[in-house]
C-alpha cells in the first residue's frame, strides 16, 4: 500500500515529515530513497521533530559517523549510507540501530543492496518540474500499512492515490 503527496516547499516537506514522526513506534525502520538534494534530510528533519526531537538537536547528514542520535519521545537513530558500498555496510554493525530501542532512519537505504529487513517504510522523493516542488511516495508492507492509513487521514494525497483510496473507502478527492 503506498501513497502519494506533493510538497511546494522545503517546509512542507517539514510538515509531512512531522505528521509521519507522530505515527511512528518503537522499532519502526523507515528507508528513504532520492537523488542527491532530493529533501531527505529535509524530511528527516520534520520526522524528528514529530518524534519530539528538539530543534536544538540540530538533524543533518551524518558525513563521518555512520549515525546520528537524538533524543526523543524515542530514540531516533538516523544512518546516511551515501559514502558505503555494500560490503563495508555489512561490516559496519548497523545491527544494534535497526534492532535497537527506538526508530532508525536510513538515507540512501538502496545501498545495502538487498534490504535484509522484513519490514520497513520506503519513503522515495522525486524533482518535479518545478523547483521545489517534490512527489514524495510513502511506501508502506505488513504492519506499515496501518500507518499509511492513517496518513491518509491528515495530508492531502495527490491525485492518483486519492483516486485509489477513494475507491477503497468512499473517500472525497
Ligand atoms: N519541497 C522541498 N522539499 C525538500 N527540500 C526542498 C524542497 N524544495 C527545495 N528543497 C531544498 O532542497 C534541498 C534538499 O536538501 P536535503 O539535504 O534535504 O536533500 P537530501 O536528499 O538529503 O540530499 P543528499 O542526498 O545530499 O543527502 C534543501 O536545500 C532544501 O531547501
Ligand atoms: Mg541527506
Amino acid at each position: 500500500m503506498k501513497i502519494e503527496l506533493i510538497s511546494h516547499s522545503p517546509s512542507e516537506t517539514v510538515r509531512i515529515g512531522e505528521k509521519i514522526g507522530k505515527l511512528l513506534k518503537k522499532g519502526s525502520i523507515l528507508g528513504l530513497t532520492g537523488n542527491l538534494g532530493a529533501g531527505k534530510t529535509t524530511m528527516i528533519q520534520g520526522i524528528a521533530r514529530g518524534l519530539g526531537v528538539d530543534k536544538k538537536q540540530y538533524v543533518r547528514s551524518p558525513s563521518f559517523t555512520l549515525a546520528h542520535q537524538y533524543k526523543g519521545k524515542l530514540p531516533v537513530y538516523h544512518l546516511d549510507l551515501y559514502r558505503l558500498n555494500t560490503k563495508e555496510i555489512n561490516s559496519l554493525g548497523y545491527e544494534e540501530y535497526v534492532f535497537g530501542d527506538g526508530v532508525c532512519i536510513i538515507e540512501w537505504i538502496e545501498k545495502m543492496g538487498k534490504v535484509p529487513m522484513e519490514e520497513w517504510l520506503h519513503i522515495n522523493l522525486k524533482f518535479l518540474k518545478k523547483e521545489e516542488h517534490r512527489k514524495i511516495t510513502v511506501n508502506a508492507k505488513g504492519k506499515y500499512e496501518k500507518l499509511i492509513k492513517e496518513l491518509a487521514k491528515i495530508v492531502k494525497p495527490s491525485r492518483p492515490t486519492c483516486q485509489l483510496l477513494a475507491k477503497a473507502s468512499r473517500r472525497k478527492c
